[in-house]
């Protein structure tokens, strides 16, 4: 028998494009509203994509609150008191540095378009453009920003001039108004993180939980941001999921606790089966209005090394300001120290929806399998197991002889436990090539040999190799490769 030969056959720059094509076409993500053209940067996930998403989301929540005795859930609402979004520093300091073409009224956000163009020069050059960009973002000096624009003539890509706007601040958060009476109604914001729910709730849940410090609390759920240069398929959206966790630690130890935190977070992403050198950190240069220390975690993304993750130290920042808001006191009375304090926070953030685009870069792969013989090739989805959209294919090799039966059967003896698929249409390789597509670890084919010594032959999808096990083993052996934890 000749091997076949795998050969990754794509360039990286058609890969964003292959995989947004592949995602539409196998039912992963849409474009949202499809039909009235679409609506910029919001997208919507289809059968596998928000299967794939749930998987995700269920692995970061059983790793946070599951894994760990200290950390516990919560589900806040979306929609929260507009004082919150003062106290947060949101209202004030929640926007980008943005400058108008004047001839075609296009925004653009100033930190992209400088660095667009840093990447049409040459390496040292562009890398010394941002070197530049970033002290200027730091120092909050918009006339250095424009000034660096203009000195290097960029342009704007519709009108193609260079006639500019002043450099101007765009707060980033959507509003809308929530009462029955017009006019009298109050303004509230769609939030922009969900870190703010667990603020706020500090000290339900750590008197109802009897939570002692240090101690975490976790949560996932939409965010919204007016994004002015959305872009990137589902990398930087308008409404997009978030995972968030904060932490609450003495005062003093909070450096200890995010040096603890980057390495722990680290290694969660090292368990997606990911290898180390598609990751790194990026130390914040400009901090956050509420953070003493911050970083990126970047993955290396068919765009480039691009933020996924922000481990923050956040300081006591929001709840002494939700204290001072509210007039409420949020201290918690340290037993050990015999002390009242506002505890510090690490926070570690992470965007579902880039987490599946990371997810789905690392696992899309185009393969030629050509053998002397015959050119052949297949698109295959290397999804960690845990995380695939259907962990089972169940194949009868016929429509007749009473094969559907037997794979019915064991359908219902596994639906309860993970996702199956059945299918009975065209040929078994080409079933193959579909659950190939949507990155299904293994599928089974029932044909009469079944009927004789109740074998079936299970495929895996990595290695393509098939072998021959007892049909009363399928169920545990893919409970054992699909399991988490
Ligand atoms: N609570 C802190 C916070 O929200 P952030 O760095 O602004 O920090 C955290 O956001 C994560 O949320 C990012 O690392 C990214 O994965 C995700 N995220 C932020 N804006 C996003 C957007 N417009 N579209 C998709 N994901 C986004």
């Amino acid at each position: 028998m000749l091997l076949p030969i795998f050969a990754p056959v794509m360039a990286n720059e058609n890969k964003l494009q292959n995989i947004i094509a592949h995602c539409k076409e196998y039912g992963f993500i849409f474009q949202s509203s499809e039909i009235y053209d679409g609506l910029q940067a919001v997208y919507d996930y289809g059968q596998y994509g928000s299967e794939l998403k749930k998987n995700i989301r269920d692995y970061w929540w059983k790793s946070m609150t599951q894994m760990n005795d200290n950390i516990v859930g919560i589900d806040a609402a979306i929609f929260m008191h507009p004082t919150v979004w003062k106290a947060s520093g949101h209202v004030d300091n929640f926007s980008d540095p943005m400058i108008d073409n004047k001839d075609s009224n296009k925004r653009y956000r100033v930190d992209h378009l400088l660095e667009a163009h840093a990447e049409t020069l040459p390496k040292e050059e562009g890398d010394a453009l941002l070197a530049e960009m970033d002290t200027l973002l730091a120092a909050d000096d918009f006339a250095g920003l424009k000034q660096l624009i203009e000195d290097n003539k960029i342009k704007c890509g519709i009108s193609g001039t260079g006639n500019w706007t002043d450099v101007r601040q765009f707060n980033l958060m959507f509003s809308t108004e929530m009462g029955s009476v017009a006019g009298e109604a109050d303004v509230v914001y769609l939030r922009p993180e969900t870190a703010q729910g667990i603020f706020v709730n500090f000290l339900n849940v750590q008197k109802t939980g009897r939570m002692k410090i240090p101690f975490g609390i976790a949560q996932t759920g939409k965010a919204f941001r007016n994004e002015i240069v959305a872009r990137g398929f589902i990398f930087r959206m308008r409404e997009f999921e978030q995972m968030e966790m904060q932490f609450f630690v003495r005062p003093g130890t909070q450096k200890e606790w995010y040096e603890h935190w980057k390495e722990t977070r680290m290694k969660w992403h090292l368990s997606l089966g990911i290898s180390p050198d598609r990751y790194r950190f990026h130390d914040h240069v400009k901090l956050a209005h509420y953070a003493d220390a911050a970083c990126d975690i970047e993955y290396d993304f068919p765009m480039g090394f691009k933020e996924v993750e922000g481990v923050h130290s956040r300081t006591d920042f929001d709840l002494k300001n939700h204290q001072q808001y509210s007039g409420k006191k949020l201290t918690y009375f340290d037993t050990e120290l015999n002390q009242h304090y506002i505890p510090y926070v690490i926070e570690t953030s992470i965007g579902l929806d880039r987490t599946v685009m990371m997810i789905l870069s690392e696992a899309y792969q185009e393969e030629d399998l050509s053998t002397a013989e015959k050119q052949d090739s297949r698109v295959v989805l290397k999804f960690p197991p845990m995380l695939a959209p259907i962990k089972l294919a169940v194949l009868p090799l016929l429509k007749k002889d009473g094969l559907p039966e037997i794979a019915r059967e064991l359908m219902n003896e596994c639906r309860s436990e993970f996702r199956c698929f059945y299918e009975e249409k065209d040929t078994i390789g080409k079933r193959y090539r579909r659950m190939d597509a949507i990155g299904t670890p293994f599928c089974v084919t029932i044909d009469h040999q079944t009927k004789e010594d109740q074998t079936v032959t299970i495929r895996h999808r990595d290695s393509m190799q098939q072998e021959r096990i007892p049909i009363s083993s399928v169920k545990k052996l893919v409970l054992d490769k699909t399991r988490a934890f």
